[in-house]
């Protein structure tokens, strides 16, 4: 089965709040229905589909900059990745993040984006290493939950 990666439209909304993290990581990202009004809108919200169904999603924050003043003027984020918990483990994150530079470039026209992860993440920040992310070369992030490595991926062709 084939996954692909598409800007979101309204109508994913009840699809998208039936996606859920596995035991455990619960803490790690929230569920769409506990995201804040201002950061759903849908030119910045992505959908994963595997075999046509929405099974995952992030968000583009175009104010990622304002979680560090070191980072580039107008610097965007990736924020709030989910794989439902019952299709992780199966490599549709990896196909996803594959596919993520043509994607991102053709919706937002950016030339890289930034990430930052809780340090514990390991199963996050190995697919993060995996497709071509590498350190912002900035200090940790202070996140809610403690440090956060800042990670950097170049969306040229
Ligand atoms: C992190 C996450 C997006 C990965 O999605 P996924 O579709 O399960 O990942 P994939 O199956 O594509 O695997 C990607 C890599 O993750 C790791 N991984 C996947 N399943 C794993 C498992 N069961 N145990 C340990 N590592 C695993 C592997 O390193 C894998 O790389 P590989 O192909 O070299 O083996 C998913 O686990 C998730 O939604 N986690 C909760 C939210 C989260 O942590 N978001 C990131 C916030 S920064």
């Amino acid at each position: 089965m084939s996954t692909r990666l598409r800007r979101a439209v309204a109508a994913d909304v009840p699809a998208l709040e039936r996606l859920r993290p596995a035991g455990g990581q619960e803490g790690l990202v929230g569920v769409f229905a506990d995201w804040p009004e201002e950061t759903r809108d849908p030119a910045f919200l992505h959908v994963i589909e595997h075999g046509g169904a929405p099974v995952g999603f992030f968000r583009i924050d175009p104010a990622f900059q304002d979680r560090d003043p070191r980072l580039p003027e107008g610097a965007h984020g990736l924020r709030g990745l989910l794989i439902d918990a019952a299709v992780q483990g199966r490599g549709i994150a990896r196909a996803a993040f594959t596919v993520l530079p043509g994607h991102l470039r053709a919706c937002h026209g950016l030339a890289e984006v930034f990430l930052s992860v809780e340090r514990p993440n390991t199963r996050a920040i190995r697919l993060y290493e995996a497709t071509g992310w590498v350190s912002a070369g900035l200090p940790d992030f202070e996140g809610r939950s403690g440090p956060e490595l800042v990670l950097r991926r170049d969306l040229a062709p």
